[in-house]
């Protein structure tokens, strides 16, 4: 057995996720781990491509999420599963749960077409043939979507979610916390609208407490 980790970040666009997960890379492979570091939707040059299209296309809510779960099957098989197997610690910049708070929450697709979906594309693709695969812990980078907003519109030109109006992200952040108070034990909430070196910290200190730095006095 190995003892690989598999941590995502997610939260709403302009949350603070990107800002974080390099340092947090670097402070794990000083630890002595080695790190993937990778993105959905993306992560693959197949799944990349898809994420183009995700992005920057206009589609229905069933081609979405089947673009996005494409694209999620296709990083699993060739990044992250290889590297769990290989005993890495994998940092992926959002995941499933990314699925359930946009298009579930956001657009309004069903919840439990997307758990079948789920299970679907993310059973049988590492070693073990009936594990559906799913995070160890998961950053929840949490800020009130008028504060994210704020951000993101001094930051950079939105792409086709960033660009939805305030109520979309509102409605993805009661999403996010639906799933956080789904899987308690998996999630970590992080405070993001604290100036980034407390949120950098408390990232810092819940890595920590699962085992994987050292705990900081
Ligand atoms: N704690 C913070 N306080 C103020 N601004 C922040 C903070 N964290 C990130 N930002 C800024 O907010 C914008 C969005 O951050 P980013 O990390 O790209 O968010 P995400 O990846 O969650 O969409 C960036 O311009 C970033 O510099
Ligand atoms: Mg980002």
């Amino acid at each position: 057995m190995t003892n690989g980790a598999f941590i995502t970040f997610e939260g709403i666009d302009g949350a603070g996720k990107s800002s974080h997960i390099d340092a947090l890379a670097q402070a794990l492979r000083a630890a002595g781990h080695t790190v993937t570091l990778t993105r959905e939707p993306g992560g693959t040059p197949l799944a990349e491509k898809l994420r183009e299209m995700l992005l920057h296309d206009s589609m229905d809510a069933l081609t979405e999420a089947l673009l996005v779960f494409a694209a999620r099957r296709d990083h699993l098989r060739c990044v992250i599963e290889p590297a769990l197997a290989r005993g890495e610690v994998v940092l992926c910049d959002r995941f499933t749960d990314a699925t359930f708070a946009y298009q579930g929450a956001g657009r309004g697709f069903d919840l439990e077409v997307l758990s079948y979906m789920e299970r679907l594309a993310q059973t049988g693709v590492g070693l073990q043939p009936d594990l559906m695969r799913s995070p160890d812990l998961t950053l929840w980078f949490d800020v009130p979507p008028e504060v994210a907003a704020q951000r993101l519109s001094a930051a950079r030109a939105p792409d086709r979610f960033e660009s939805q109006p305030v109520e979309f992200f509102t409605r993805v952040a009661r999403g996010y916390a639906d799933r956080a108070a789904g899987a308690p034990q998996r999630f970590a909430r992080i405070d993001s609208s604290q100036p980034r070196e407390q949120v950098a910290a408390q990232l810092r200190a819940v890595v920590a407490a699962r085992g994987w730095l050292a705990q900081t006095p």
